[in-house]
């Protein structure tokens, strides 16, 4: 029986491979710009790590997770996301005494028990950025810029951001309070998990996807009334330093976030050419995490982007002039005089494709396919000769280049 990929996850294959390691080698260069260094934790880590930090009545702990013991029966879990596991690190490495800041940007696979849509898979990547010890409103800002930044670089300028504070430990608690006095003569009319949810997460009836749920709290007490006068004073900076940094956004007091270590800044970056799954990243401030996991009061703020929707999101990546060097070999001897000319045109960084064999027909065939821009052809007669035919492949021109000059001539 053939075996296939798990439901929900799949394979990245050529060329799309090719493409994501561009739009990920941008995100490397642009972050660096601002100082951000890579970051590379377990897959894996203790499921409490995540009970603690994105909430156990969060969807994601709740339902979400790739929980299995361990052989000794140690709870265990794929890391649904890359917060959590970077603040761990930082605090397990003490990197707060190395520098009181860290920049810390992260790539790869997460794991999250959804049901499978377009835009929504069970394992997908994260481009993330995490900045721990600063808590002035340049941090979110900066990071905002970043993205826009490096967004734009895509091509992508169709973005919606938008932002609001989810308040502090000082000013929510009064919000909750009065969004389950709001809930409390209503709440049968909301959809079963809302019923659930009401009590121990209240912030949650508001994330509800549910048209029905949706209608009834769009009178709901809204957090932006709640803030407390440095919540105020955070937010109102933030957005002036976003306007100062040309970042457009759209100010929603509506957004609460489904993980829930975020305080103040939130904000989601949308394109409605997703479709339903419409948010492309998704970020905030999360002051309190770096203490409630066992660390020091250092405060963070990150952001990640789903790879396979913002791929969803790129023009047609225009195919790059290829300069790709094939040699189309005939007989041994030919393979030996070539195969250091071929070694050093790739340590000088060139791309060398060759056919390995096959009569010289085929081996043009591959080299088309390749789509080579110049093929090295050294048959027997060129051999003695001690000279290669080099072809242009663009205009079909062809010229004799002795062995000893080849290297220089396709480097040029
Ligand atoms: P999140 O909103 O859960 O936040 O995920 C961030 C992004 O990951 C989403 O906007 C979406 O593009 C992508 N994503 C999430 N789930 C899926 C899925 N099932 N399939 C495909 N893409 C998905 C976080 O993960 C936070 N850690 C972000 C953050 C970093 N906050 C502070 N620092």
């Amino acid at each position: 029986m053939k075996i296939t990929a798990i439901k929900g996850m799949s394979d990245l294959l050529p060329p799309q491979s090719t493409h994501w390691e561009r739009v990920e080698s941008k995100a490397r260069e642009i972050f660096k710009t601002y100082g951000f260094q890579e970051i590379r934790t377990p897959i894996v880590e203790p499921t409490e790590l995540f009970v603690r930090s994105v909430g156990e009545t969060s969807a994601i702990v709740e339902k979400e997770m790739y929980t299995f013991e361990d052989r000794k029966g140690t709870s265990l879990t794929l890391r649904p996301e890359g917060t959590a596991s970077v603040v761990r690190a930082y605090i397990e490495a003490a990197l707060y005494y190395k520098d009181p800041v860290a920049k810390l940007a992260y790539f790869g696979p997460m794991f999250r028990y959804e049901q499978p849509q377009k835009g929504r898979s069970r394992q997908f990547f994260q481009i993330g950025a995490e900045l721990l010890g600063v808590q002035e409103p340049m941090a979110d800002a900066e990071l905002l810029i970043m993205l826009e930044q490096f967004f734009s670089s895509l091509g992508i300028t169709d973005t919606r951001l938008e932002i609001n504070s989810l308040g502090c430990k000082a000013c929510r608690p009064k919000y909750l309070e009065a969004i389950q006095k709001f809930l409390k003569g209503k709440l049968s009319k909301f959809c079963a998990d809302c019923q659930k949810r009401s009590d121990r997460n209240p912030l949650r009836v508001l994330d509800c996807k549910k048209e029905e749920c949706r209608t009834l709290t769009a009178d709901a007490p809204m957090i932006n009334d709640f803030w407390c006068e440095a919540c105020h004073q955070h937010y109102r900076e933030v957005r002036g330093l976003l306007l100062a940094g040309h970042v457009k956004f759209k100010e929603n007091p509506r957004i609460v976030r489904g993980l829930d270590y975020y305080c103040r800044t939130a904000f989601e970056i949308l394109c409605d050419r997703l479709g339903s799954q419409n948010a492309v990243g998704a970020g905030g401030r999360y002051d309190g995490l770096v203490k409630d996991l066992g660390g020091p009061d250092v405060p963070g703020v990150g952001f990640a982007v789903g790879m396979e929707r913002l791929m969803m999101l790129i023009p047609d990546i225009e195919e790059r002039t290829s300069d790709i060097v094939f040699f189309a070999l005939l007989g041994s001897e030919a393979q030996q005089k070539m195969l250091s000319v071929m070694q050093e045109l790739r340590a000088k960084g060139k791309q060398v494709e060759c056919a390995y064999g096959g009569s010289l027909k085929s081996q043009f065939r591959r080299a088309d396919k390749s789509g080579a821009a110049q093929v090295v052809v050294v048959g027997e007669n060129e051999v003695q000769k001690g000279t290669a035919v080099v072809k242009k492949m663009s205009s079909g021109e062809q010229r004799e280049v002795l062995f000893g000059r080849l290297v220089e001539e396709l480097t040029v």
